[in-house]
């Protein structure tokens, strides 16, 4: 019959459920919560109340778009976290009910690793197109920028990390100084297409080790603009697409250094890029112009794998599953988890 993984994802504002059968996705559905947009950015107390609207019809389309009834899950995997509290509670005390009452392993998965491990996703026809271990992965989301060392599935560790903002964030918070709504990363994306990356220079950050850094360039960029204002009430509108592709460019700069300089140091060439900024055109176009100067080979979850996704809670799972790795009805979620 296979193993079968039921996945839970609510660490910030999207829920999500999905079934994976030894590997292989079955379904994957989610549910975002637009309530946070009129306000900027996600709004934790309503993050978890629309989790708990969610939660049940969620998994409950999940299990029916699998095909499979709730008596032949293997297990139930949650992510305990990193993500807001209120919202993990709410996935944490659904897996847990449903664990115990089916009496089936409850199997708790750190957010982090989950977005790592979507690469594992297996899809017909692409099952070599999985990066090999030890291998780098880059996890760039609106929480966190983190570069890990992945030794084996359940076997990672974090060689450099943001000591401030994420990139995500950096993307989200300019975006909304040129008054784009919230998320505003994929619309800058679009308005760098037909940008001049060249047009504006703004500060990047000089830190020794593998870390990052993003808070210096949003206030660079705020002041910049904030400046120019002065001498040009319409700068940003007149200017929108070339902010937009400077600011790209500077983010993306900083991201390649630390990573170019983790390869070297390592010596490794298979390079994995996971969360929600995996899907900017231009950090892919320039990390597949990199790949082919070094020699690297580039791996990129589907667009549905790399933003926050049940799929990859319940890859994880499953992973954790053969290796009976469970855990108990006395599990509470961690807003601070780490690898
Ligand atoms: O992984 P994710 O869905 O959620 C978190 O765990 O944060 O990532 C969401 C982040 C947001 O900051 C969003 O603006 C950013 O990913 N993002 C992008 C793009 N698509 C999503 N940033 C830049 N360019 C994009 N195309
Ligand atoms: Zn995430």
């Amino acid at each position: 019959m296979g193993v079968l993984i039921l996945g839970i994802e609510s660490s910030c504002d999207d829920t999500s459920a999905s079934v994976v059968k030894d590997g292989y996705v079955l379904s994957n559905v989610m549910a975002s919560q637009e309530v946070h947009q009129r306000y900027g950015g996600v709004v934790p107390e309503l993050a978890s109340r629309a989790h708990q609207q969610n939660i049940i019809p969620v998994v409950d389309y999940a299990m029916s778009s699998a095909g499979i009834g709730i008596e032949k899950l293997s297990a139930v995997a949650f992510t305990r976290g990193p993500g807001l509290l209120g919202s993990l509670l709410v996935g944490t005390s659904f897996s847990k009910g449903l664990a115990l009452s089916r009496n089936i392993p409850l199997i708790e998965v750190n957010h982090l690793q989950a977005h790592i491990l979507a690469h594992f996703i297996a899809q017909e026809g692409k099952e070599d197109d999985q990066p090999k271990f030890p291998f780098l992965c880059l996890l760039v989301s609106g929480g966190h920028t983190q570069l890990v060392l992945v030794n084996d599935y359940l076997d990672m560790k974090i060689i450099g990390r943001t000591i401030d903002d994420a990139a995500g964030e950096a993307f989200d918070k300019c975006a909304k100084v040129l008054g784009l709504r919230y998320p505003g990363g994929p619309k800058m994306d679009k308005l760098a297409a037909t940008g001049d990356a060249e047009a504006f220079t703004f500060s990047k950050p000089s830190l020794p080790d593998l870390n990052y850094s993003f808070s210096g360039l949003k206030t660079s960029f705020l002041y910049f603009i904030r400046d120019q204002l002065k001498n040009n009430a319409n700068f940003i509108q007149d200017r929108k697409n070339d902010l937009a592709a400077s600011l790209q460019k500077t983010i993306i700069d900083i991201l390649m250094d630390k990573l170019i300089v983790a390869s070297r140091n390592t010596g490794i060439t298979q390079i994995g890029i996971a969360g929600g900024v995996a899907a900017n055109s231009g950090l892919r176009t320039t990390l597949f112009n990199e790949a082919k100067y070094r020699n690297w080979k580039i791996f990129i979850p589907d667009f549905n794998y790399s933003t926050d996704n049940a799929a990859m809670v319940a890859i994880t799972g499953y992973y954790k599953y053969l290796a009976k790795d469970f855990t108990k009805q006395t599990i509470v979620p961690d807003a601070r988890l780490n690898i």
